[in-house]
């Protein structure tokens, strides 16, 4: 890994030489180029003033010499203005075309780095293929494991991990109950790969009782007390500090909140195309994966629809997160952001995900893949829609999350009695929103 590193570094210093010695080369022919063109226009100097009054003041005198000796006939004096006001055209000219091929040079340069970056991260550039057969990058590189970040859960991941891949649930005892029957749907299933982060001893302890893999951070982590004591939104904060170190020992994570029923093995169905493939919390096909949302505004008469774009929120409580530079760095701008004031982290997490680059914001460009909102359901589709239909009541989603509902439990509960025991009517007694 650190072979890698410093090839990378070597390589960046070796480009940055060259990148100087180029623009010495580039800034020596165009100071010869102007100084061609200057000699050419104004075999008598232009430097003395860049101001048009310097055209002005050369005809001033000129006219007073002329003046003096008192036998130039006006024909001279209109000569000298006719040399006057071409001068001064030529003089505005030149200097546009100077302005011109000062953007030109200025466009090249900063082109040339973006490009030389661009090969820097990519490779060996690329010519564009045929019509219809060119794809942009989406799947990052992994980054290099570094076991150094924490060996005790390199160790624990070691073991527990299935290809580099694992659900990770944090969990304190105020969700006792709800994380048994997260566990309990886990291993009915039959999923091997899962490890609950345990915020307090009590569920250290309890998952240790129920045979559930458990890891216990050590004590000397400062942030932990926030996971003892905290409420949803501080836990929630804590999360992506967590998930880092997982990331950094090169493992892909599939981060589940524990008001979550599992039903099938969520890795039999993902693409893992994409920094982040993320449950959404839209409930048909339009809000889950995005249109174009046209805004009225009659007073602009002939201009009134104004296109948007719109897609409903990345559900931050459950998707899976590969590990790459792009993912990494969405970890740390979430976390950052949730460590300096009182946000709510799925809106921070969306708005990384999304918002582009203006001025004054470098944008994400994280890969993103919305995953299917009836196979990774949330509460509302499940309540408002998937219930009431003979047809979607026959499909077996791959998770059931209670995102939308604050009595998680007794649904929780209804959704095993719904899917896993066969009991049509499970369902029926809860309203479609909370009352
Ligand atoms: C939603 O999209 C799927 C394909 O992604 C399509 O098969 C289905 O017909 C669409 N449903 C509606 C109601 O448009």
């Amino acid at each position: 890994m650190i072979g890698r590193r410093d090839g990378a570094l070597m390589r960046n210093n070796s480009s940055n030489q060259s990148l100087l010695k180029s623009r010495i080369a580039i800034a020596i022919v165009i100071g010869m180029f102007l100084g061609c063109i200057f000699a050419f226009f104004f075999p008598h100097g232009i430097f003395s003033s860049n101001s048009p009054h310097f055209d002005h003041n050369h005809l001033t005198r000129s006219i007073s010499q002329v003046v003096s000796t008192s036998c130039e006939s006006s024909d001279s004096l209109n000569m000298l203005k006719a040399e006057f006001v071409a001068a001064s055209e030529k003089n505005a000219e030149l200097k546009k075309q100077v302005n011109v091929l000062i953007e030109k040079l200025r466009l090249a340069e900063q082109g040339k780095d973006h490009a030389e970056k661009q090969v820097l991260v990519l490779g060996e550039p690329h010519k564009a293929g045929p019509f219809g057969t060119v794809h942009g990058l989406r799947t990052n590189p992994t980054v290099v494991p570094d076991d150094s970040v924490n060996p005790r859960l390199a160790n624990i991941l070691e073991k527990i991990a299935v290809g580099k891949e694992l659900i990770v649930a944090l969990a304190n005892s105020n969700v006792k109950d709800m994380l048994e029957v997260w566990f309990k749907s886990i291993q009915k299933v039959g999923i091997p790969n899962y490890l609950v982060v345990a915020l307090d001893d009590e569920i250290a302890k309890f998952c240790e009782s129920n045979d559930v893999p458990v890891y216990k951070r050590d004590p000397d982590k400062g942030i932990d007390s926030v996971g003892k004591t905290g409420g949803n939104h501080a836990v929630s904060g804590l999360k992506f500090h967590i998930l880092r170190e997982f990331l950094q020992l090169g493992y892909s994570v599939l981060l589940s909140d524990v008001d979550i029923v599992y039903l099938q093995n969520p890795f039999h169905y993902l693409y893992r195309d994409s920094d982040v493939e993320s449950m959404s919390d839209g409930h048909n096909n339009m809000t889950a994966y995005g249109y174009n949302d046209v805004f009225d505004e009659p007073a602009m008469g002939w201009a009134r629809y104004a296109h948007t774009m719109r897609i409903w929120v990345y559900n931050s409580g459950f998707f899976y997160i590969r590990p790459t530079i792009p993912s990494i760095e969405l970890l740390d701008r979430v976390a950052n952001r949730l460590s300096h004031g009182n946000a709510w982290d799925q809106a921070v997490f969306n708005e990384e995900l999304f918002f582009p680059s203006h001025p004054g914001y470098d944008g994400l460009y994280a890969s993103r893949r919305t995953m299917d909102f009836y196979l990774f359901m949330n509460s509302k589709v499940l309540f408002k829609t998937v219930r009431k239909n003979a047809n979607l009541r026959k499909i077996k989603p791959v998770i059931v999350h209670i995102n939308y509902h604050p009595d998680k439990l007794p649904r929780m509960q209804a959704v095993v009695e719904f899917y896993v025991n066969g009991k049509q009517d499970a369902l029926s007694s809860f309203p479609d929103g909370s009352e």
